[in-house]
């Protein structure tokens, strides 16, 4: 038995409530796993558009949060699930929006504030209603919670035995706003240095966190190497290599619950390793749907379910793709929205290539679970990767991911479940799809590893115990 401790993390998304990428998965799934090891876990996420129909109530009417000299009168509204519970923080003025973090103008300019107030609003929540060990944050968007604690422990006795875990899951985004916004947060000047939470001029929000913080994790092994290095390091190599005393990999899991081709009510049919009938179910149904050929139910067929932003290696589809489909007889799906260039991309691919490429533009988790069931292959060359979702829940819809061996893509993906390339240009690319088609050509060498990837176990379990122990070690009571 492990000595409980009471954990609230603070994180922008927490799937089902709020997603845009697999930030919402860990956050759906990780805080169970901890609360089935015995400790106290809750989640504060801001109440957005999309959340507002959560069956939560309402639990604090107006919650006063003081920032940057005014006042955000703030409810709070809780709901419990798997046992966790789950904090809103409502305000509609700074969450009920189109979007989690921009909408067709761009990011929004407030950013600071609307994750400013959310992490001011987490400290009273804890003083209010959930005594707190552990302050847990996520991403950019909760670093100001290590900055905040420490003023707040400084004047408030409550919160002088927490101690602050800080989650990088993605280093490209570094919250960053302008210097003369800092009083706009709390933040005095005096911390307006390159040590602290100056940032080539501006102002990072992630860092700031990362220097206050207690601990940090990333969330794969390779990438808490690699985020030392001036290739992956976003300009925070220096304060990582600094930190790398305090610094972990810790691999994400994958919600089974969720994604598990033999219980997915999302797929018109169920499959296991044993019994792979149902797959090609799926991918009839799939290229049904997609508008592919019939006849393309023998031949490989790609899957793609992707945030688009470079970090997930498109300039290197860009080059590959038009010989791919020119010279080979494969087909491919493709379900991702993101920068224009890419949606173009895939665009142009389709026009090209109508009976081959199929794309729908958009965010569509039905679809992604019924890409994941129904397709023969998976892409993933990642230009950069700090775990990767996609290709574990590959892996067990039996799915042969295809990657790039960075971050997670290399912890997750050997040499028997998949396909790997080292070197990021166009031409690795192809060589490895190709190498692929040729693999998938001999139906029982396939199959063998279909099924060694389907019978891999990345549960949550084993990652909810290293999160555990380290928790142990930063906390007197643990
Ligand atoms: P990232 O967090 O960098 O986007 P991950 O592989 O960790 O990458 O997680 C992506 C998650 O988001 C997965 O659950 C995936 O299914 C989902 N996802 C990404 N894009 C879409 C989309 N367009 N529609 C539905 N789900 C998507
Ligand atoms: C980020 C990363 C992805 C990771 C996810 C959850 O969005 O890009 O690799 O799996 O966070 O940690």
């Amino acid at each position: 038995m492990v000595t409980a401790l009471s954990i609230l993390m603070v994180s922008s998304e927490a799937s089902p409530y709020a997603k845009s990428g697999g930030l919402a998965d860990v956050l759906g799934a990780l805080p169970a796993a901890l609360a089935a090891l015995g400790h106290k876990v809750a989640v504060v996420i801001p109440r957005y558009q999309g959340a507002r129909t959560a069956p939560a109530r309402r639990v604090i009417d107006v919650l006063p949060v003081s920032l940057g000299g005014g006042i955000y009168e703030v409810g709070v509204w809780e709901l419990q699930s798997a046992g966790v519970m789950y904090y809103f923080v409502d305000h509609p003025g700074l969450y009920d929006r189109n979007g989690l973090y921009g909408d067709q103008y761009g990011d929004f300019g407030d950013n600071h504030i609307r994750y400013g107030v959310l992490a001011k609003a987490a400290l009273e929540i804890a003083r209010l209603l959930f005594p707190t060990d552990i302050f847990h944050g996520h991403d950019w968007q909760a670093g100001l919670l290590p900055v905040y604690l420490k003023a707040a422990a400084a004047v408030n006795p409550v919160y002088l035995g927490s101690r602050t875990v800080m989650t990088i899951h993605n280093l490209g985004y570094l919250g960053i706003f302008p210097r003369n916004k800092m009083h706009e947060v709390s933040l005095p000047d005096s911390l307006y240095r390159p040590d602290l939470v100056e940032f080539y001029g501006s102002v990072s929000m992630l860092k700031a966190g990362l220097v206050f913080c207690d601990a940090i994790t990333t969330v794969s092994r390779k990438y808490a190497e690699e985020i030392q290095t001036p290739e992956y390091g976003f300009r925070l190599e220096g304060l990582l290599r600094a930190r790398s005393g305090q610094l972990t990999g810790i691999l994400n899991g994958a919600d089974y619950s969720r994604w598990n081709p033999a219980a997915d009510k999302l797929l018109c049919a169920g499959y296991t390793p044993e019994d792979l009938s149902g797959k090609r179910e799926c991918k009839a149904a799939l290229l049904k749907e997609m508008g592919l050929p019939e006849q393309a139910i023998d031949k490989p067929l790609l899957g793609i379910v992707s945030r688009f932003a470079s970090q997930k290696g498109f300039d290197l589809i860009a080059e590959a793709a038009w010989k791919i489909f020119a010279e080979e007889d494969v087909y491919l799906v493709a379900l991702g929205n993101g920068e224009s260039r890419y949606e173009d991309l895939f665009r142009r691919l389709h026009h090209a290539f109508p009976n081959k490429v199929a794309i729908w533009l958009g965010y569509n988790d039905q679809l992604a679970h019924s890409i994941e069931a129904g397709a023969d292959m998976f892409l993933m060359p990642s230009l950069y990767e700090p775990c990767g979702l996609n290709q574990i829940y590959s892996l067990r819809y039996g799915t042969v991911p295809i990657v790039r061996a960075t971050g997670g893509l290399d912890d997750t993906i050997n040499g028997e479940t998949g396909f790997k390339f080292y070197d990021y240009n166009g031409y690795a690319l192809l060589e490895t799809i190709r190498a692929a088609l040729r693999a998938f050509a001999d139906r029982e060498a396939w199959e063998k590893m279909m099924v060694k990837g389907m019978r891999e176990d990345f549960s949550w379990a084993p990652s909810a115990l290293q999160y555990s122990e380290l928790y142990r070690k930063l906390h007197p009571a643990g």
